[in-house]
């Protein structure tokens, strides 16, 4: 039934059932434009009412409360605006965890969880597991040191992190998150650029590992952006200068200082710009000669891994 029929037949008193809400968000989405309305008008209201999909399925005719109704016809226009669901609903999934996400702070992507297995499987191979230190620049909402720390913890192996972001917002977010999966004894944070926290420290620390998502957007690609992106992800999470190389310029330069012998640095990188940070690694003879590089889920580049030498 069309979302315009179910409103006209509706009793003033009477409130929607679950099967009525679906589709009148549906419909609305799908008339705004939406090509994936079927799939989000569910995520959406399974998000609202704190239940699993196919509990919605089995739940057709149950009835929703009318604060809950007007909230998910909230939803609906916010998306209807544009807004990316998971600012919406304040969730992402990654590697299995529900990330708390708001917004101003990035979006974590699902290529991103490519960087993290490399770097797990790296870690397993460590001889010496016990008091590894890592750091993570650019720590957004957390995803990559929490999952890594969650990962690890279940295996009764504690990993430590350093983790910095330029955003207050996010170091927020990333501490809540971190709370969430009790990992905070295991996180220190810091808000500031780059390695600019730890030259204030008193000692020099030196890492096991550096990871980094930076951002990567050349100024061409930022125009290209849909404005889901463009518009309401914040900009300095994304840019990453003219030609999106800027941050692996500096972090190669500046991370051999932080890095133990054989330290290794991995990177999330832009899918055309696997030959340029080559080449920014290989000109650093810090760096070992061998670097390993990897694919996302498209056969795009998205990665590289260099390690120091010894
Ligand atoms: C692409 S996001 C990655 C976030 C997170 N690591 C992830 O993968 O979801 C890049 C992050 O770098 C942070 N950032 C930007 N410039 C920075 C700087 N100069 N120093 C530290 N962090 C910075 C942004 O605030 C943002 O959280």
């Amino acid at each position: 039934m069309d979302a315009s029929v179910i409103l006209k037949n509706k009793d003033k008193n009477n409130i929607f059932n679950i099967g009525e809400l679906l589709t009148i968000g549906k419909t609305l989405l799908r008339k705004n434009g939406n090509s994936n309305s079927e799939l989000e008008s569910i995520l959406l209201l399974s998000y609202l009412l704190n239940k699993e999909k196919s509990d919605l399925f089995l739940n057709m005719s149950l009835p929703v409360s009318l604060s809950r109704t007007i909230q998910y016809h909230k939803w609906i226009r916010k998306r209807i605006d544009g807004m990316p669901i998971q600012y919406i609903t304040g969730f992402q999934n990654f590697m299995g965890l529900e990330f708390s996400i708001s917004e101003g702070v990035f979006i974590p992507r699902a290529e991103t969880e490519i960087l993290v297995e490399r770097v797990i499987a790296i870690i397993e191979m460590m001889q010496k597991k016990d008091g590894l230190l890592f750091l993570d620049l650019g720590v957004g909402s957390g995803v990559i040191p929490i999952t890594i720390c969650s990962y690890f913890q279940e295996r009764g192996i504690p990993v430590n992190f350093f983790a910095v972001d330029i955003s207050e917002t996010a170091i927020e977010l990333a501490r809540q998150n971190a709370q969430k999966y009790n990992c905070q004894h295991h996180i220190n944070f810091f808000q500031g650029r780059l390695f600019e926290p730890l030259q204030k420290l008193k000692q020099i620390i030196r890492f096991d590992g550096i990871i980094s998502n930076p951002p990567y957007i050349s100024t061409a690609e930022w125009g290209k952006l849909p404005d889901e992106i463009r518009l309401f992800e914040p900009a300095k999470a994304l840019l990453g200068g003219e030609k999106g190389i800027d941050y692996y310029e500096k972090i190669t330069l500046e991370s051999p200082a932080f890095l133990k012998p054989n330290g290794f640095l991995a990177l999330e990188i832009g899918h055309q710009q696997k030959n340029d940070i080559l080449r920014i690694l290989t000109d650093n003879t810090d760096f070992q000669e061998n670097i390993i590089t990897f694919k996302d889920y498209y056969q795009q580049d998205r990665g590289i891994i260099a390690f120091k030498n010894c």
